[in-house]
């Protein structure tokens, strides 16, 4: 334990291990207790040395654990008497993940925080993939969005300015309104014919990728049976994902794949 408390609220990545930061990596070691979410993969955890306390927070769209209140009360109730806790929160804690209201409430309670950055998952996926997000004569700039539309936020979206030809769209937390989301953006002027992509588990050894169209996408979604967490990606630049998809067909890798034991750091 630190003699006053200290919390890091730690991206952790869209679930290869091999994209956690050396900071993050780093926290783990030096942490008295993880607060962790559902979206941290089980290989991320697996960093987690022994001997430190694991607490899971749940959080998924039908089922929440802890309420978010609750999840910050009980950092400043950890951190107060002197411990070192790291909040684990998938992708990068700034993106869709609440991190904000955490180090707010912190900030409030006089406990000292850092937030360290983790790759969200619209970057690892999109690699991951083979859909750059953009691409020279494609798409000159992305949108993250976020697709839960509850209490009225789907009529407060400005789907005009979503639906640009030249411009990608990257939808979190989208599974569940994915046929709403295509329609409203074909009604708003994204021809039916553009190319889009859901990726269930990206960068994981379960990832899975289902290409489209707009139209064509939530049928072939639901045939494919894909289960959150999905990233739903739409623009010209998915059209490059057959091409430049590495990762499905992957032969040797050039450096091998994640080994713990061969890590000197997961062993300091
Ligand atoms: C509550 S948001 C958290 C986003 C996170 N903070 C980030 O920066 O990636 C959860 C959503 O992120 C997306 N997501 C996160 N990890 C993913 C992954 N490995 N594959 C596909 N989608 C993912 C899904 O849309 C999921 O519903």
């Amino acid at each position: 334990m630190t003699k006053k408390g200290f919390v890091s609220l730690v991206g952790a990545g869209p679930g290869d291990p091999d994209l956690l930061t050396v900071r993050a990596l780093r926290c783990l070691q030096k942490a008295d207790v993880v607060v962790f979410d559902r979206l941290v993969s089980d290989a991320v955890m697996a960093l987690v040395p022994a001997g430190v306390s694991r607490i899971s927070v749940g959080k998924s769209r039908a089922c929440h654990t802890l309420p978010q209140d609750q999840i910050n009360e009980l950092l400043v109730d950890l951190a107060t008497p002197g411990r070192r806790v790291v909040r684990l929160k998938g992708g990068d804690p700034y993106i869709f993940g609440r991190g904000g209201e955490e180090a707010l409430e912190l900030r409030r309670n006089d406990i000292d925080f850092e937030v360290i950055p983790g790759i969200t998952a619209a970057a690892g996926i999109s690699c991951y993939a083979g859909i750059p997000l953009t691409h020279r004569g494609l798409s000159q700039g992305v949108h993250f969005v976020t697709g839960q539309l509850q209490h009225g936020d789907a009529a407060a979206i400005d789907w005009r300015c979503l639906a640009k030809p030249d411009t990608t769209l990257v939808i979190y937390m989208g599974l569940g309104n994915l046929p709403y989301i295509c329609a409203e953006l074909i009604a708003a002027g994204l021809d039916t014919s553009t190319p889009a992509a859901a990726i269930h588990r990206g960068t994981q050894a379960t990832q899975q990728k289902v290409i489209s169209t707009l139209a064509g996408l939530p049928v072939e979604v639901s045939r494919a049976g894909l289960r959150s967490p999905v990233a739903t990606i739409v623009g010209q630049v998915v059209s490059l994902s057959e091409e430049l998809d590495w990762f499905t067909n992957r032969g040797e890798p050039a450096i091998e794949d994640f080994d713990h034991e061969s890590l000197d750091l997961a062993r300091a």
